[in-house]
């Protein structure tokens, strides 16, 4: 079986720690191997994106290989992922044979899947890049799934090493208000990233947007401290990093109406502001990007020098050529 990169737990702390210093050699251009000379890297995109398409291209090309950028439903063909299925609807072609024929052109292949946040169940299983894990004969990369975006995760602790230096600092992970809900993938990894890499963890969210219970006892299973907060603004207090994400309630998978309804009450409170951040030491400020300006953080905190933003959205390449290479190399 190939080493897969699908969540950042499934490599330990010290080969995450590894990943960050070859990033950084690829960063400050000390390394310049080109691993992929003469390869292809299939990235399949069921979902829109500009970091991640843009950095794997150019990362893989800086490698010296060749991207094959996929859109099922688009540019390739509507795929179904479930098995024993009669595919007399709308699918026409099965991962079981889509992934197959792309390894043998392409030596990994990337993938993003967001969750569709219609059923928490099966979604919370990761159902399609399990499968894409399961028929693939060359390494499968999560390029963001239901439940976990774990280059991103890299991409934030590299961020965090070099602006704060190593060591354990005090990380907020705290929920924002937006008009709609979304996938918990970001949070879910940002927090797993930070437990592997020993840092004392705060994730503040309203009552309702609690992330996966499973998720939690493996953050929490890192030994690393993990506080669980209610109230905002308290949470900031003492921050050295503090990382907004907006995520949905896990009970309202399937009636986002009902979730737009209940998140109604959060909107003025749930933001990001300057107030904020004045409680925290001297924090950085991370997203993911993209971002809702005065909807998750204000013009006056992304605008500030606290925002770190562009650099971590960079990080995204670094850490992504390291990961492809010690996929491909051992
Ligand atoms: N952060 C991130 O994954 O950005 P994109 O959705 O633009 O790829």
């Amino acid at each position: 079986m190939p080493r897969d990169f699908l969540k950042t737990s499934d490599w330990n702390a010290m080969e995450l720690d590894e990943l960050l210093a070859s990033a950084q050699r690829f960063k400050k251009r000390e390394d310049q191997t080109r691993s992929l000379a003469g390869n292809s890297v299939a990235l399949v995109f069921f979902n829109p994106s500009l970091r991640t398409r843009a950095s794997m291209q150019v990362g893989i090309y800086e490698l010296g290989g060749n991207a094959v950028v996929l859109e099922p439903g688009g540019t390739s063909w509507t795929l179904e992922h479930r098995e024993g299925v009669v595919m007399d609807g709308d699918k026409t072609e099965h991962l079981a044979e889509f992934v197959r024929v792309l390894g043998r052109y392409c030596v990994a292949i990337g993938v993003r899947t967001f969750a569709a946040l219609k059923d928490w169940e099966e979604e919370r299983a990761d159902p399609i890049l399990n499968a894409f894990a399961k028929y693939s004969d060359v390494p499968i990369i999560n390029l963001e799934s239901a439940m976990h975006h774990p280059c991103q995760a890299m991409a934030d602790m590299l961020t965090i090493r070099e602006k704060l230096g190593e060591g354990r600092k005090k990380v907020l992970l705290t929920w924002a208000w937006h008009p709609k809900p979304l996938p918990m993938a970001v949070p879910n990894s940002f927090a797993l990233a930070a437990a592997q890499m020993g840092h004392e963890l705060v994730i503040a969210h309203p009552k309702g947007y609690e992330l996966d219970d499973e998720l939690m006892e493996e953050v929490k299973g890192h030994g690393g401290s993990v506080t669980i907060e209610h109230n905002v603004e308290k949470a900031f207090d003492g921050a050295k990093v503090v990382y907004a994400k907006s995520w949905g309630g896990r009970n309202f998978y399937g009636a986002p109406e009902k979730d737009i309804a209940e998140r109604a009450q959060y909107r003025a409170k749930w933001i990001v502001d300057e107030a904020k951040m004045a409680r925290t030491n001297d924090a950085i400020f991370l997203h993911c990007l993209p971002v809702r300006r005065n909807v998750i953080v204000t013009d006056g905190v992304i605008d500030s020098p606290a925002s770190v933003v562009i650099d971590e959205a960079e990080n995204r390449l670094h850490v992504q050529k390291a990961i492809l290479s010690e996929l491909l190399n051992k």
